[in-house]
């Protein structure tokens, strides 16, 4: 099971490898740069979405890479990406659309590598639940295996 569950995960970040140009783009990276990746894994910190580790104003970028689909309080995870970037600092998620969430054996497998809950969003949604959290400039940008949502705190 591990090896088949680790083969069709190397293929799903295969694809989504695509999209990384689109996503350094508008990550904008420069010297000195704070950014919390949401769900990533340069340093583990753990912690959830919904109750950020890190105190206000920490980051000059948070990213989420299909990662907000699992986040069980969407509305609160927004609350604390908002409160850990710095003045007009950025948020950067890249997620699948509905009709790309994985069928109903890869959401159990997914439920048991990520933890349980999964809510798909399209990206006028999504877009849509950025600017209600109080970003500025909020906009979306069409990916080749996903779409991307950013927005200005
Ligand atoms: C599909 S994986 C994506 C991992 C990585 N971002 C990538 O692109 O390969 C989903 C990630 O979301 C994380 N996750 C699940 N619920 C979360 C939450 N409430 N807050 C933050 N991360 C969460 C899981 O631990 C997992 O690492």
């Amino acid at each position: 099971m591990p090896m088949i569950v680790g083969f069709g995960e190397a293929l799903s970040v295969r694809a989504r490898a695509r999209d990384l140009e689109t996503m350094r783009t508008l990550l904008v990276p420069s010297e000195g740069l704070r950014l919390l990746d949401l769900g990533g894994s340069i340093r583990f910190q753990e912690g959830h979405a919904e109750s950020i580790p890190f105190p206000d104003d920490s980051f000059d970028r948070v990213t989420a890479v299909v990662s907000f689909h699992h986040m069980a309080d969407q509305k609160q995870a927004l609350a604390e990406i908002r409160r850990v970037l710095k003045g007009s600092g950025r948020l950067v998620l890249f997620e699948l659309p509905p009709s790309r969430a994985p069928g109903p054996l890869m959401q159990w497998i997914a439920g048991y590598r990520h933890g349980g809950y999964m809510a798909f969003h399209g990206p006028d949604d999504l877009l849509e639940q950025v600017r209600a959290a109080g970003f500025r400039d909020a906009a979306t940008r069409r990916g080749v295996s996903g779409y991307f949502v950013v927005g200005t705190k």
